[in-house]
């Protein structure tokens, strides 16, 4: 059977990373191989996002540019894939295959018939929709690996589109995560962060996020455990006190919050106002003293004022947010907020934007410098050149950067460090110990 080089590139969350990933594993069991740049591709494969409207343009224009300049197959997956269905072949005339968000099992034939009939496909219908099979991730044994636990999402948080995309909450059987898991660990992974729109809505039989995470500490040699993403309505003291009793267990939880004001929060069908955000807050600080909160931000939202948004420039400072991915309102056709008036002007939503980046970089600096000199354990996940010193780059529990002089360490070490100095929001460690 002929094999192919096979070049992939992933827009969008690390959900789409994740499948990436699972992707480029599946091809390669048929024996392709995925190389590093399109040049040198037969096939190419772009997952795509949705999530807003520039995220969907920029997909589009990677897609004209790589049509332009490629005779290669052209895939295209993901979220924009599952919206856009067969318009895309009209949008973007070189594109051979649309497959959306759960029929990547389906991928590998279609690729092949693509590729020697020279036809199109759409690959729309349900079709597969198991997770790619156990240890698919980490494909390059990798120090850290996402891993999957939960699918789709049944919130519909009111602006939001995924919903539509990814379909409704599946978990996975909890057996298969830790065998993944397991596998990976064999292949070198030492951190795993457990995926899904919100994670804490596993449930599969009897076993809860909790649960799952207890047992991947208990039957897995991973030696860090982190989640990502957690809906602040669902998260309870569980989750900390886990957090509290584990030190494999990350110190760090990203708690979307979108919004400081309850008038806005409820138009966004958040499910939980201000004040129960700041118990959360307030209940994780007092379980787990060390915790970093990080969050996601929208501005200028469907009938938004600048009163509502100065208490989301409080909720910044009172829930002492350490990092946060800030967006401006997109309306998504489809969804209920897509049909309120989209009525704060562009100037507005890009100067509230510049002044809640402004109040997040201030806090980020304020909490990181309170850090210097305290010691932190960290697990070294890549390399970095400066000038000419290279250096290894960690992260804390906290998820906080740390770059170390590479001495005989290597990628995968954990190790003990003092925090000396703070460089644009990354910190310079002297190693104090290895483990
Ligand atoms: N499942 C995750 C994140 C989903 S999308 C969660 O619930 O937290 C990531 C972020 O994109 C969201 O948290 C939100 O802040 C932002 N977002 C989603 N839809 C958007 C839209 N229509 N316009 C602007 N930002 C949006
Ligand atoms: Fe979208 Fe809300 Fe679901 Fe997150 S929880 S994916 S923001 S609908
Ligand atoms: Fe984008 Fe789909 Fe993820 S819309 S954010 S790739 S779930």
């Amino acid at each position: 059977m002929k094999t192919l080089s096979i070049y992939c590139e992933s827009f969008g969350c690390q959900m789409n990373a994740y499948d990436s990933e699972g992707i480029m594993s599946l091809l390669e069991k048929r024996g392709h191989s995925v190389v590093g740049s399109p040049e040198a591709a037969d096939c190419i494969v772009v997952n795509t996002c949705s999530v807003r409207e520039r995220a969907e343009l920029r997909a589009l224009g990677r897609l004209r540019d790589l049509s332009r300049h490629h005779g290669a197959t052209i895939v295209v997956c993901g979220c924009m894939a599952q919206r856009l269905g067969t318009t895309l072949f009209d949008l973007v005339p070189a594109v051979r295959i649309v497959a959306g968000t759960n029929a990547y099992g389906l991928l590998p034939d279609a690729i092949m018939e693509a590729v020697e009939s020279g036809g199109r496909f759409t690959l729309l219908t349900p079709g597969d929709a198991s997770y790619p099979a156990p240890g698919a991730s980490g494909r390059e044994g990798r120090v850290s690996c996402y891993v999957a636990i939960v699918k789709g999402c049944e919130n519909y948080c009111s602006y939001c589109i995924v919903p539509y995309l990814r379909g409704n909450v599946q978990s996975r059987d909890a057996d298969s995560i830790v065998e993944e898991i397991t596998n990976l660990v064999e292949r070198g992974a030492r951190e795993v962060t457990l995926l899904g729109q919100n994670v804490i809505a596993y449930l599969h039989g009897s076993t809860g996020f909790t649960g799952l995470a207890r047992r991947v500490l208990e039957e897995t040699g991973i030696r860090r455990l982190r989640f990502l993403t957690s809906h602040p309505r669902d998260v309870g003291a569980d989750v900390f006190e886990l957090m509290a009793s584990n030190s494999r267990f990350s110190s760090h939880i990203h708690l979307p919050v979108q919004a400081g004001n309850n008038r806005i929060l409820a138009a966004m069908n958040r499910g939980l106002t201000r004040e129960r955000y700041l118990e959360t807050v307030r209940e994780a600080r007092s379980i787990v003293p060390e915790i970093a909160i990080t969050t996601d931000i929208i501005v200028g939202f469907p009938s938004e004022t600048d009163a509502d948004f100065r208490e989301t420039l409080d909720i910044v400072r009172e829930a002492r947010f350490e990092a946060a991915f800030t967006f401006q309102y997109s309306p998504r056709s489809g969804t209920a907020a897509s049909l309120l008036t989209d009525d704060v002007p562009p100037e507005v939503k890009r100067e509230r934007l510049r002044l809640l980046n402004a109040a997040v970089q201030e806090q980020r600096g304020a909490i990181l410098r309170a850090q210097l000199g305290a010691d932190a354990e960290i697990l070294l996940d890549g390399a970095v050149q400066k000038g000419e010193y290279r250096f290894l780059k960690g992260r804390t529990p906290q998820f906080r950067n740390v770059l170390v002089p590479c001495g005989h360490l290597q990628e995968g070490d954990i190790v003990h460090v003092v925090l000396k100095r703070l460089v644009n929001f990354t910190f310079e460690g002297e190693v104090a110990a290895e483990r």
